[in-house]
């Protein structure tokens, strides 16, 4: 009997590892941390974790600085490790994935180390994007190769000594792979086997859609478009053809989601025809504001575009979507109230879900980040003028009054805020009124529904921002509009985002209801 793909509505856990528990007291989440926290996410109902990037690395960009494919670095704990929490996870009936980086290694990668010392027309040169200048007053005035920008501010070229420039799509540090080169290609296919031989469940991909740049390197229009010379480039599809060929010939179900941003569902769909990747983000409802309209249009567009959807609402990049949909309300409920009803909703719909570590404490952005604990890059890029990610990246309170709220022994690396006592995992799991046992309850609800319900999902007629959809038994109400409006006829109220008003349905708030 042909049995649905575990990964096809997975609902998937990321741990962002310097900031989820830190078991060797340094201040700094780990591998070890993760292992001891097992327990708590079996319980929440997750099916799968998907770790960011743990191996040995400077941190330029909290590790998505790769200098060694192969290894731990030494601050997240070893390969040993490693294994005994791929071990550990499955054991708890966890799926585990792992971040892989392909578009660049860190500056401190022994190719990139290589590659400077190498003459300017060298194999060592051939792995990177090594180009010579432009004429003067090109790129940003400086006599880059073209007018490519970073993604972090400034230009996207360095140059060295000999007076080449490479290209880095990110920080300095971070210079970019050259994918038409076969050595590289080989390169990563061995990298994937070597982490789907200690058994790994799958990787997400980062920068998915960045790895093959157009031949020439022309000159791009500024702001992001997904149809650039600089992203999803039609070659890049070949690379994914390759790694699918490789996870299917591992035992088991072994799969990839890419971390693809795109303006258009129709171009993330390429990135999932079934020779390719199993899943890409879809970071339409992530970058919608609050508003039934807007969230009937990603479903709409999402649906229609792709087999197998997925659903996020917050990661390690974004602001928080407590703290997004609070914006502009002056109701300081509004938008923990608003997080928990949009939760509820992605979790009705088909796909997958991937949810992001402490979402489920109702934890909101660090807007107040001292200057000096700032680490991403992206704030020392932009002179402090752009606060950057690290409001999302404080680490979890597990525990106790004060900081660092159980996360370790010693301290945090960077501070949490004195008022998160009532959100410590410990206090919310004494409280059914919780935040975590909302969470609890949706996942737990979601799990009993499983296999009970069709793909497809019909909208009924609702009053002005309030959105119905029905999927097979269950209904699906989300009221984003300001009054109170009436529930459409129903057998069973199975769980809500919030308190109903009697029988109604008060703004910012979701249900599930059941029927016939
Ligand atoms: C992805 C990661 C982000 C990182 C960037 C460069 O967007 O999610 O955290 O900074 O790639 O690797």
């Amino acid at each position: 009997m042909e049995t649905t793909p575990w990964w096809r509505d997975a609902v998937v856990y990321e741990i962002y590892v310097r900031s989820f528990a830190d078991a060797s007291g340094d201040g700094t989440g780990d591998l070890p941390g993760i292992r001891d926290r097992l327990p708590y996410l079996a319980e929440l109902g997750v099916d799968a974790i998907w770790l960011t990037p743990f191996y040995p690395s400077p941190m330029a960009d909290g590790g998505y600085d790769v200098a060694d494919y192969r290894d731990v670095d030494s601050l997240f704990g070893s390969l040993a490790d490693f294994d005994d929490l791929v071990a550990d996870a499955h054991a708890h009936g966890l799926r585990l994935m792992v971040d892989i980086v392909p578009n660049h290694s860190s500056s401190a990668h022994p190719w990139f180390q290589k590659a400077l010392a190498a003459p300017r027309v060298s194999q060592e040169r051939e792995r990177y994007m090594f180009r010579d200048g432009g004429s003067e007053g090109r790129g940003s005035g400086h006599g880059e190769p073209n007018n490519w920008l970073s993604t972090f501010g400034g230009p996207a070229w360095t140059q060295v000594p000999d007076g080449q420039w490479y290209l880095h799509l990110f920080a300095p540090e971070q210079p970019d792979f050259n994918w038409r080169n076969p050595e590289v290609r080989e390169e990563f296919l061995d990298v994937l086997r070597f982490w789907l031989d200690r058994g790994v469940d799958g990787f997400r991909i980062d920068v998915a859609m960045g790895l093959i740049k157009a031949e020439g390197l022309p000159d791009t229009d500024p702001g992001f478009t997904s149809r650039s010379p600089i992203w999803s480039r039609p070659e890049v599809h070949d690379i994914y053809r390759d790694w699918r060929r490789v996870l299917d010939s591992y035992p088991g179900t072994r799969v990839a989601i890419g971390e693809v941003w795109t303006d258009s569902a129709e171009d993330l769909a390429l990135y999932v025809r079934p020779d390719e990747l199993h899943q890409s983000f879809n970071f339409a409802w992530l970058e919608a504001p609050w508003s039934a309209t807007a969230f009937r249009k990603v479903i709409d567009d999402t649906l229609k575009a792709v087999a197998s959807p997925t659903w996020v609402l917050s990661n390690h990049d974004v602001v928080r979507h407590v703290t997004r949909y609070g914006q502009g309300s002056l109701d300081p409920q509004a938008g923990p109230a608003r997080a928990r009803a949009a939760l509820l909703s992605m979790l009705a719909l088909p796909g997958s879900a991937y949810l992001y570590q402490g979402e489920e404490l109702g934890l909101p952005e660090v807007t107040d980040l001292p200057p000096e604990a700032r680490q991403d890059p992206i704030f020392a890029r932009s002179n402090g003028e752009v606060p950057g990610r690290d409001g999302c990246r404080v680490p979890l309170p597990w525990s106790g009054t004060e900081p660092p709220y159980g996360f370790g022994s010693g301290g945090s690396w960077l501070p949490q805020p004195e008022n998160w006592a009532d959100l410590t995992a410990e206090r919310q799991a004494a409280d059914p009124s919780s935040t975590l046992w909302f969470y609890r309850r949706a996942l737990q609800t979601r799990r009993e529904l499983r296999g009970t319900l069709p793909d497809a999902i019909t909208w009924l007629e609702s009053p002005e921002e309030t959105l119905f959809f029905r999927r097979g038994r269950l209904l699906c109400v989300i009221n984003c509009g300001e009054g109170a409006v009436a529930l459409p006829p129903h057998d069973q109220v199975l769980i809500t985002s919030g308190p109903l008003d009697g029988t109604a349905l008060p703004a910012d708030t979701a249900a599930w209801l059941l029927t016939g």
